[in-house]
């Protein structure tokens, strides 16, 4: 079994981290500048006590986009498909994941997809909650219960860091808003989303998250549902044709698991009725995935014949 196979996970760790040196730290976050590029982590989690892990596996991270996949499946829990559908499309786009071009060339005037950042502020727009805080609050409780991690907080210092800088995110917020997309207060709005962004979890964290997600939504030990199965479908579907950007396509044939990826370096993947894995290489490669990251996982589809084609 995989997660037994600890030697052969530490050998083909260190085989990928010889290609974080061609990558690249994110600098649009200025605390993301701070993290060591050499670094690598995998976990997989199979349902088990505990997590195989090995590499930098103490390192700890913010979820950046991998959070997208969170706050749509509560933003879905809570309003249901067919508002969450009506403000937010399926489609892939093909573009960089800050793209605000196709906001204005498709009509009507929504983004495209909620693995985008257009797509991801209109998804968290509508998670409730009275106030943004309620609203932060009901996510990490969330995010708790997926984890079985009741310390999961978020990084007050990436959080203020990309507030500062997200002059990009607050034009698609405002573009958004004078199209009706939303009607939220945009400087709120964008606290909440940098907030969500900067939870901070390791990489036996996303295992966990990516087995519930893989596993119809169930609590890893009670077999509570915690995502309804319906939901946990849409979110594995839109990994795959999403969760890696404009790199989807090309992750799809070498790798062929539903995967969600972030700028810190984090990725998430959930092999249906299986694995979740969850790795940690800041180094990006020029589409903002973990370079190395994406590496180890084609060694382990190929390896343990993960694809899901
Ligand atoms: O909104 C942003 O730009 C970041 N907080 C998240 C973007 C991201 O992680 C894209 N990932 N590859």
């Amino acid at each position: 079994m995989i997660c037994e196979d600890k030697e052969v996970l530490a050998s083909m760790i260190e085989e990928a981290r010889t290609y974080t040196g061609y990558g690249q730290l994110a600098d649009y976050i200025p605390a993301l500048r701070e993290a060591d590029p050499s670094v690598l982590s995998l976990a997989i989690y199979d349902g088990g006590e505990t997590c195989a892990a090995v590499g930098n596996v103490d390192e700890t991270f913010t979820l950046q986009s991998i959070s997208k996949v969170l706050s749509l499946a509560l933003a879905l829990m809570d309003q249901g498909e067919e508002e969450v559908f009506s403000r937010v499309g399926m489609e892939p786009t093909g573009d960089p994941f800050n793209s605000i071009i196709k906001l204005e060339t498709n009509q009507p005037n929504k983004p495209l997809n909620p693995m985008i950042n257009a797509g991801a502020l209109a998804v968290t727009s509508m998670i409730s909650g009275e106030t943004p805080d309620h609203k932060l609050g009901r996510l990490l409780t969330f995010i708790h219960e997926l984890t079985g991690n009741p310390e999961i907080r978020y990084d007050e210092k990436v959080a203020e860091s990309e507030l500062k800088t997200a002059h990009l995110n607050r034009s698609l917020s405002y573009f958004m808003k004078q199209h009706g997309v939303f009607d939220d207060d945009v400087e709120d709005l964008l606290d909440l989303y940098t907030k969500q962004c900067a939870i901070e979890v390791s990489c036996q964290d996303l295992a966990k998250i990516g087995y519930v997600i893989a596993n119809e939504g169930k609590h890893v030990f009670s077999k509570r549902p915690i995502i309804p199965l319906h939901i946990a479908r849409i979110l594995k579907t839109f990994m795959v044709t999403c969760g890696m950007y404009n790199a989807s396509g090309e992750f799809a044939i070498r790798v062929g698991i539903p995967a969600k990826s972030g700028v810190s370096g984090g990725i998430m993947a959930s092999i249906p009725h299986g694995l979740g894995i969850g790795i940690y290489g800041p180094a990006l490669d020029d589409r903002g995935n973990s370079i190395a990251g994406m590496k180890l996982l084609e060694s382990l589809s190929h390896r343990y014949d993960l694809s899901i084609f």
